[in-house]
């Protein structure tokens, strides 16, 4: 069943009060909800009866209107819910139902991870709990009682404030709960479970302390301190940037293994899976450092941007997070390296975000229309929804985009909104007038700019024309023009940058500045821009800091390119001029791979990356992003059609050549950027240890021996984990068989103990380019360190195959495709969010040779013809097949 966005209506009823009172017993959890109502209203409509949503699985013993027990005749239940047939204006509805978390696969809901009990209710899992209005527009205080068993269930949690706790009979206990804040049911948590915690303690601006808490298993207690210095900094952060402060007097992340998803910002009590909470130098990488702080603080700002402020309906979505992508990544920013963050962002957004919008399930950041809303936390949503936020702030201007949230928190506080009530207050509080912009919360699809150029010497005048297009998606066949904030500047024969008059300083200021970057606003299918007094052909460095997420094609010239790569003032674009170049480079070699013609590499790019390497002056990390050739994830994104092993195998020989031509430089780079001391995951450090890891790759591109002792000894005496997986990943994916047997099995031995470590050692075999992966993949599901049940496993192996290993996946045999299936069809009865998203790769069918299609559009349809399908499966496999 299709749910569009203009069907919405608001509630005929609200929840004033949320009673609720949980007996977790050992083979089932009792659950009694006392629910205070009255008629909405602001409702047209007067029904008599109430219809609430539950999932089918409750197991109903009682309900009492105004304490009166109803008997069979007064209700019924229906396919996922319960209808009472009449009931007054105003009444207290109590529930009892008996729901069994132990059984709970899906992870949705009420469910037990590890021994723990812990809940996830966004977006609709709360009606697998009890029978209640789950939608984010009905906004209730809860009062929360927990009793449980006191040994096994020392620590019982919910949102808001503890306000009474007792002992009851048979060694048990019990607590209450109580938050202040209405708030929907998808922000509703409980956990119980004997968990330890390390706790500190914040100040806010205003005076209030919190305590901050963070629980999680008594083995990963020594892992939470970056978390809680993460939380702090984030908490200052959102006071300092957005005049946001926090609300309750105690602030809890609990840490669970088994999770759907990274984390969920349940009001005072967020919930986290490990992989994004735990960090320590011996057992997370760089990368895995930056996970931890960047999502702590994207839940931490989701107080504001979604429980204070939240969404009217799920339609919304980006509303809360697409803002809070955008608050997290400036965080990240603030903290870090600014380009760096950027440019990984970039990467991410134009690799899956843009394959989606390419592909059957491509939809707008406000979608139209959904079968099954957990198929719509995308990237999409997310990433480009940050990235449309960005645009607001771009086109607004720092300052004006603050008074602009100001007035979105202030006039919309404890109200649930729709993503107009945002771009109205953005609009309301700058005087910008974003009528046109509003096309990005509607069209899907990834516009593409093609950009040209003229220069007239007798006038001094340098014009750039600008065309805009996008391509055709599911329900949307053509496209209005984008309002797209072009940010461009240009460069002289020397590299500096020329002095731009700022059109927009010119009419909000009455003063001509002068800039060297000017955000050219784009509204038209095709618009010139003229620049007068320019001397000399400038080199145009177009779309500055990524200001929009769209595909930019202009002429460049090679030489134009490694010109950009070492002069442009914007860091951002030097990187993409390496990008571009590696670009250009790979897909001429790709087309001659194809025509059997003899390969051969351009000088040009192991000259550009000679510069590069020698310049001590260069930010570490930025010169290992530019050495790293673009992904083949990247070159499949912009092909015509994608050749796999084309790609895979023409990548691999630049990365020799390169390797063999640069051999001496990389590894003076690799031993300059070796140092000993303790482990710190500052940007300094960070980015030596990511140079030397992207050179030690290198060298055993070459093939030679002593390279490879030098991986083995780095993975060896690593003391962090950084340096030892990658070197680990670096002699597994180049080869050496008996090396990686054995240095596999060693880290095994030494971290079967760290679940979150074995994710990384199933994740570096099962992404290993090497032949006969699949069947090593196959093997690991019957090791000990796999789990069917818990995603984390199954995002390491199965994803960690299908979606990282195109040339073993897209393998000619279809074993791939049949293996992904096989898993698809077992994860669809246990998880089906986590079964839909595996799907993903088998989606992008349209992308491949025709042989791929059939190979890949059989195994979906027998997925299709498999039986009964989850909501989440059939939308996705039934739109990929439309
Ligand atoms: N709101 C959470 C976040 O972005 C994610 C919600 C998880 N949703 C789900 N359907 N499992 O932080
Ligand atoms: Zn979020």
């Amino acid at each position: 069943e299709v749910i569009y966005l203009k069907d919405y209506q608001v509630p005929s009823f609200l929840i004033d009060q949320t009673e609720l009172r949980f007996e977790l017993e050992s083979e089932r959890t009792i659950v009694n909800a006392k629910l205070t109502m009255r008629r909405n209203p602001d409702c047209q409509q007067k029904p008599q009866g109430l219809e609430l949503h539950g999932d089918k699985a409750l197991q109903l013993y009682r309900i009492t209107l105004n304490e009166q027990l109803l008997n069979e005749s007064d209700y019924q239940r229906l396919d996922e819910g319960l209808q009472i047939f009449t009931v007054p204006d105003a009444f207290v509805l109590e529930t009892q139902v008996e729901i069994h978390p132990d059984q709970n696969t899906a992870l949705e809901g009420l469910y037990r991870s590890e021994g723990f009990y812990c809940t996830q209710c966004e977006a609709e899992g709360f009606r697998r709990i009890t029978f209640y209005l789950d939608r984010p527009d009905v906004m209730s205080v809860f009062s929360t009682t927990i009793e449980a068993d006191k040994s096994a269930y020392p620590v019982m949690l919910s949102n808001g404030n503890p306000v009474a706790t007792g002992d009851a009979d048979n060694g048990r206990h019990w607590i209450t709960w109580e938050d202040p804040h209405p708030k929907p049911a998808y922000l509703f948590a409980l956990v119980a479970g004997d968990l330890k915690m390390i706790e500190d303690q914040y100040t806010t601006s205003g005076g209030r302390d919190v305590a901050l808490r963070i629980y999680a298993a008594d083995k990963d207690l020594d892992k939470l301190d970056y978390a809680m210095q993460s939380l702090i900094n984030a908490m200052r952060w959102d006071e300092q940037v957005y005049g946001r402060e926090y609300d309750l007097d105690i602030y809890m992340i609990v840490a669970v293994d088994f999770f759907n998803m990274g984390a969920m910002e349940n009001k005072g009590l967020n919930v986290f899976n490990t992989s994004c909470v735990l960090a320590s130098p011996e057992t997370t990488t760089d990368a895995g450092f930056q996970r931890v702080e960047g999502v702590v603080a994207h839940e931490y700002f989701h107080n504001w941007s979604g429980n204070r402020v939240t969404c009217r309906d799920w339609f919304q979505l980006s509303l809360k997070e697409g803002f809070t992508v955008f608050r997290d990544a400036e965080f990240s920013a603030d903290m870090n390296s600014r380009t760096v963050k950027r440019v990984e962002n970039v990467a991410l957004l134009r690799t899956a975000q843009f394959a989606e919008d390419a592909g059957p399930m491509a939809h707008p950041i406000l979608p139209a229309s959904f079968i099954e809303i957990s198929n719509f936390y995308t990237m999409t949503i997310y990433e480009k929804g940050a990235e449309v936020v960005r645009m607001i702030h771009t086109l607004l201007g720092a300052e004006a985009f603050r008074k602009g949230s100001d007035l979105y928190f202030s006039r919309h506080d404890g109200q649930a909104v729709t993503t107009e009530d945002f771009v109205k207050a953005m609009e309301d509080a700058s005087g910008r007038d974003l009528t046109h912009f509003r096309n990005w919360y509607n069209q899907a699809g990834t516009p593409v700019l093609a950009v040209s150029d003229e220069f007239d010497a007798a006038s001094q005048t340098y014009r750039l024309t600008i065309s805009q297009s996008c391509p055709a998606t599911p329900g949307q066949d053509t496209k209005a023009p984008f309002h797209i904030p072009v940010a461009i500047g240009l460069l002289d024969s020397q590299g500096e940058d020329l002095l731009l008059s700022d059109g927009e300083a010119q009419i909000t200021t009455q003063v001509t500045t002068q800039v060297t970057t000017q955000i050219l606003e784009l509204h038209e299918t095709r618009q010139t821009f003229e620049f007068s007094g320019i001397a000399e052909r400038p080199v145009p460095s177009l779309l500055r800091g990524f200001s929009a997420p769209v595909k930019l094609n202009y002429p460049y010239t090679r030489e134009n390119l490694t010109f950009l790569m070492s002069h442009d003032s914007d860091g951002f674009n030097r990187w993409e001029a390496a990008q571009k170049l590696g670009v250009d480079i790979l897909q001429s070699l790709i087309k001659d791979y194809r025509n059997d013609k003899k390969l051969i590499l351009d000088k040009q790019l192991a000259e550009a990356f000679k510069v590069v390497l020698a310049d001590e002056s260069l930010d570490k990390a930025m010169v290992a992003k530019v050495l790293t050739l673009p992904s083949e994830a990247y070159l499949s994104e912009l092909a015509e059609e994608i050749d796999v092993d084309a790609i895979h195998h023409v990548r691999n020989f630049v990365r020799h050549q390169l390797a063999v031509q640069l051999e001496t430089q990389l590894l003076s780079t690799y031993q300059a950027c070796t140092c000993d001391d303790t482990y710190s995951p500052d940007a300094a450090s960070i980015a030596r240890r990511a140079l030397r890891n992207v050179c030690l790759g290198y060298l055993l591109a070459t093939e030679k021996q002593e390279h490879l002792e030098l991986a083995l000894a780095q993975f060896h005496e690593a003391n962090n984990m950084t340096d030892s997986q990658a070197a680990l990943n670096i002699v597994v994916h180049s080869g050496y068989q008996k090396a990686a047997e054995v240095i596999l099995e060693q880290f095994y031995l030494r971290w079967s103990h760290e679940p979150l470590v074995v994710n990384q050692w199933l994740s570096v075999q099962a992404s290993n380019p090497q032949a006969g992966t699949l069947s090593q993949v196959k093997a690991l599901m019957q090791h000990d360190a796999f789990n069917m049940r818990n995603p984390n496993k199954v995002r390491s192996l199965i994803a960690g195959f299908s979606a990282l290993n195109p040339v073993n996946f897209h393998a000619l045999d279809a074993s791939g495709y049949m293996f992904l299936a096989d898993q698809v069809i077992t994860l669809n009865n246990l998880n089906p969010q986590i079964a839909s998203r595996l799907v993903t790769p088998l989606t992008r069918w349209k992308r491949y040779n025709t042989e791929r299609q059939e190979m890949m559009k059989a195994q979906l349809q027998r997925i299709m013809d498999s039986g009964e399908l989850s909501r989440d499966v059939f939308e996705v496999v039934s739109k990929s097949l439309a």
